[in-house]
C-alpha cells in the first residue's frame, strides 16, 4: 500500500512551507518542498546558460540534477545553494520554467519518489491535484497578497537577502497570475481540498487545524 500523503497547496508565501514542515516533524513523516525542486532546476538551468523557456534543455536536465538535501542545506552539483534557492529572483525563474509541460512531466518521478513510509507531507501548487491525487488529506492555504508579501519580506530580511515590500507585492501578484493561468497544473484548490485562509491566523493555529483533520482521518 502507498504511504499516506498530506498535500498542502497554495500560492507563494501563504504559509504552506512552514505549516507543512512542522506537521511533518510533528508526525515524524517525510517532508517535500516541491517549490524547492522547481527553484533548483531553474538555478541549474541558469548556471548552464539555458533560456528559461528552453523546454527541451530544461526537461532533459531535470532527471540528471545532482541534488542533496541535508537538513536546511541544499547542495547542487556538490555546492551549497541554500541561499540562492531562496532568492526572489530564483522563485520568479522557477515560476517561468513551471509553465513548461515537459519540465513538469520530467520532474514528476522525482517528486513522487519522496512518498515513503511512514508518510509524506508535500507542499506546492499541485500536490493534491496532480502529483498525489489519492492523498487522503488535501489542504489549500490562502492569504491576502499584502499578508503574504509581508511574511516573505520578513523571511528574506531574516536570511540577509535583499527585499523591498512594494516590489514583493507586485511580484507576488505577477507570480500568482502566472501560476493560476498556466495550461498545465494551474494553481487552484481541488474539489476535495479543505480551504484555510491564514491572513489573520498564526502558523501555529494553521498547524493545529491541519493536525486536527489528519487525526480525524488517521
Ligand atoms: O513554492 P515556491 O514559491 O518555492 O515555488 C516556486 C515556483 O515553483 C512557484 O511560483 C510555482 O510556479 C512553481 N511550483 C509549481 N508547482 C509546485 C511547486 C512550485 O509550479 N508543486
Amino acid at each position: 500500500m502507498n504511504a499516506p500523503v498530506i498535500a498542502i497547496d497554495g500560492p507563494t508565501a501563504s504559509g504552506k512551507g512552514s505549516v507543512a514542515a512542522r506537521i511533518a516533524a510533528e508526525l515524524g513523516w517525510h517532508y517535500l518542498d516541491s517549490g524547492a525542486i522547481y527553484r533548483i532546476l531553474a538555478l541549474a538551468g541558469l548556471q548552464r546558460g539555458f533560456a528559461l523557456d528552453d523546454e527541451e534543455a530544461l526537461a532533459a536536465l531535470a532527471p540528471a540534477l545532482d541534488v542533496k538535501f541535508d537538513g536546511e542545506t541544499i547542495r547542487l552539483d556538490g555546492a551549497d545553494v541554500s541561499l540562492d534557492v531562496r532568492r526572489e529572483t530564483t522563485g520568479n525563474a522557477a515560476s517561468k520554467i513551471a509553465v513548461l509541460p515537459a519540465v513538469r512531466a520530467a520532474l514528476m518521478a522525482r517528486l513522487r519518489a519522496f512518498r515513503q513510509s511512514p508518510g509524506l507531507v508535500g507542499d506546492g501548487r499541485d500536490m493534491g491535484s496532480v502529483v498525489f491525487p489519492d492523498a487522503p488529506l488535501k489542504i489549500f492555504l490562502t492569504a491576502s497578497a499584502e499578508a503574504r508579501a509581508d511574511r516573505r519580506y520578513k523571511q528574506l530580511i531574516e536570511k540577509g537577502l535583499p527585499a523591498s515590500l512594494d516590489s514583493l507585492v507586485q511580484e507576488l501578484r505577477e507570480r500568482d497570475a502566472r501560476d493560476a493561468m498556466r495550461a498545465v497544473a494551474p494553481l487552484k484548490p481541488c474539489e476535495d481540498a479543505i480551504l484555510l485562509d491564514t491572513t489573520l491566523i498564526s502558523i501555529a493555529e494553521a498547524v493545529a487545524f491541519v493536525l486536527r483533520h489528519a487525526r480525524q482521518r488517521g
